[in-house]
C-alpha cells in the first residue's frame, strides 16, 4: 500500500515547489515537443502564453457572482456573442440565441440534455426514462448525461462510411424520445454527421436536435472559410436547437472552457436552476458548477481576441496540411483511413484483409514517445491533430514506418487495446 500524503507541518518555498512540480511531470507525455495527439491542443507558444497570462489575471475572480464581477459577465457575454455569430444564429427575430460558458464539453452536453428534458416536462410530458436517440459514434458524455438525468440512451449503428444513419435513427424514435444527436465532427473518426438529414427527422417528429460540436465549434467555421466541404451543421439548419462547442479544444483556450448555445432565450430558460429554501437567500445558476473560474473565462476571451478570424484560419490551414501529409503517409504504408475525415481528427488501421496488429503499432509509437488514442471495431490509431503537428508530421511518419515494420515482424499477433483514462 502506498503511504498517504500528509500536509507538511512547515510550508515549502516556491522555488523548491517549482522544482518539485517540474520533477512530477518527468514522465508525462512530451506535448511541448508536439508528440501528443490527444488531450492537449498546441497552437504555438505565443497563444499558450496569452491563455496563461489572461487566466492568471482573473484566477481569483468567480463568475458565480456577476454582480461582484461585471468584468466576467461582460467577457462571458462577448464569448457567447462571438460563438452565436460564428455558428450563424440569426441577429434578429425571435431566435437570436442565448448561452453560457461551462467547464467543458461534458458539462455543455449535460446542460443541453437537461434543458431539453425540462422543456418537455414543462409541456406536461412524463420524462422519467425518456430516450435520447444518437449515432454509435456520439460521445459518451451523452450516456453520462442520461445517467445523471434519469434518461435512456439508444445508440444506433452508423453507415459503412461511419456516419449517422438518419433513417435508422427515425426508426428508433417513439413517443417518449426527447432528443436526437448529431456530431460535427464525432470524436472517434472525425466525421461530420449528415445534420440536415437528421434535422429533417427532428422536424418531422418535433424532437429537439442537439449538435455536438465540442470538437468542431471553433474549427469548422474556419475550415469552411478555407474551402473545406462539410454538410451544414450549425444554426443554419432549421431544427438544430442546441450546440456544444469547446473553447479548450480548437478555441485554444486554457482548460475549463466550453460553450452551450441555444437557438432561443426561451429554450435557455430551461437550463437554469433556481432554489431559495435555505438561509442564504435565492440562488439562480445557469450551469452545473456553482463557483466558476474567472481564469477560464478570461483566457478564452483573450485567446479569441488574440487570434481573430485570421489567426484561427492560419491555425486551421496548418492542421489541414498536417492531416493531408499524415493521410498520404498512412496510405503509402498500406493502411487505410476510416471514412473521409476533412477536419482535425482521423483514425486509421490496417487495409481490409491485412492482419497487421494496429495496437502493436500503437505500442511501437508509444515506445517512441508518441501519445494518441485508439478506436475499436475496427481497431485503429486515433489522432486529434494540432496546428503544431505540421512541424512533426515527417518524424511521425518515419516512426510510424518503423513501428509498422516491427509489428509485422511480430507476425500479426493482436495486442490488447490500450485502455483510455486508465
Ligand atoms: C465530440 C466530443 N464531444 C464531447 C466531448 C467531451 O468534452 P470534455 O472532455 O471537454 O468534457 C469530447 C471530448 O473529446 C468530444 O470529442
Amino acid at each position: 500500500m502506498t503511504e498517504r500524503t500528509r500536509l507538511p507541518e512547515q510550508g515549502e518555498t516556491w522555488p523548491r515547489l517549482q522544482e518539485r512540480l517540474g520533477a512530477l511531470g518527468a514522465n508525462d507525455v512530451d506535448w511541448r515537443n508536439k508528440k501528443s495527439a490527444v488531450y492537449v491542443f498546441h497552437p504555438g507558444d505565443d497563444v499558450i502564453s496569452v491563455a496563461k497570462e489572461a487566466y492568471a489575471l482573473y484566477q481569483s475572480e468567480n463568475a458565480l457572482g456577476p454582480a461582484a464581477f461585471p468584468s466576467l459577465r461582460q467577457m462571458e457575454e462577448d464569448v457567447v456573442g462571438i460563438a452565436l455569430d460564428l455558428l450563424h444564429c440569426p441577429e434578429e427575430g425571435p431566435e437570436t440565441g442565448a448561452g453560457n460558458m461551462t467547464s467543458g464539453g461534458t458539462e455543455s452536453i449535460i446542460l443541453a440534455v437537461k434543458s431539453c428534458r425540462d422543456a418537455a416536462a414543462a409541456k406536461g410530458m412524463d420524462v422519467r426514462g425518456a430516450s435520447i436517440v444518437l449515432p454509435r459514434t456520439a460521445h459518451l458524455a451523452f450516456d453520462k448525461a442520461a445517467h445523471y438525468l434519469g434518461l435512456e440512451i439508444r445508440r444506433i449503428e452508423v453507415t459503412s462510411d461511419f456516419l449517422a444513419d438518419p433513417d435508422a435513427m427515425r426508426a428508433a424514435i417513439d413517443e417518449r424520445t426527447l432528443m436526437l444527436v448529431g456530431s460535427a465532427p464525432c470524436f472517434p473518426y472525425g466525421l461530420v454527421d449528415p445534420i440536415p438529414a437528421i434535422a429533417e427527422v427532428a422536424r418531422e417528429h418535433d424532437i429537439w436536435l442537439h449538435v455536438d460540436a465540442c470538437v468542431g465549434g471553433y474549427l469548422n467555421p474556419f475550415a469552411e472559410r478555407e474551402g473545406v466541404a462539410i454538410p451544414e451543421w450549425d444554426f443554419r439548419v432549421e431544427g438544430v436547437r442546441t450546440i456544444s462547442a469547446d473553447l479548450h479544444k480548437y478555441g485554444y483556450a486554457a482548460k475549463g472552457a466550453s460553450t452551450i448555445l441555444h437557438r432561443s432565450a426561451e429554450q435557455h430558460r430551461h437550463q437554469l436552476f433556481q432554489g431559495d429554501d435555505w438561509p442564504a437567500g435565492a440562488m439562480t445558476t445557469p450551469t452545473v458548477a456553482g463557483t466558476r473560474p474567472g481564469g477560464a473565462i478570461a483566457s478564452a476571451w483573450a485567446v479569441l481576441h488574440y487570434l481573430g478570424v485570421e489567426g484561427y484560419r492560419e491555425k486551421t490551414r496548418r492542421i489541414l496540411e498536417a492531416r493531408r501529409r499524415i493521410t498520404q503517409g498512412v496510405e503509402a504504408l498500406g493502411m487505410r483511413v476510416y471514412g473521409d475525415p476533412r477536419l482535425a481528427l482521423m483514425a486509421f488501421g490496417p487495409a481490409e484483409g491485412d492482419d497487421l496488429s494496429i495496437f502493436g503499432v500503437w505500442k511501437g509509437m508509444h515506445d517512441r514517445g508518441w501519445f494518441s488514442g485508439v478506436v475499436q471495431a475496427p481497431a485503429g490509431i486515433h489522432l486529434m491533430l494540432s496546428p503544431s503537428h505540421d512541424e512533426v508530421a515527417d518524424t511521425y511518419l518515419k516512426d510510424l514506418g518503423e513501428s509498422v515494420a516491427e509489428a509485422r515482424e511480430q507476425g500479426g499477433k493482436q495486442e490488447a487495446a490500450p485502455t483510455r483514462y486508465a
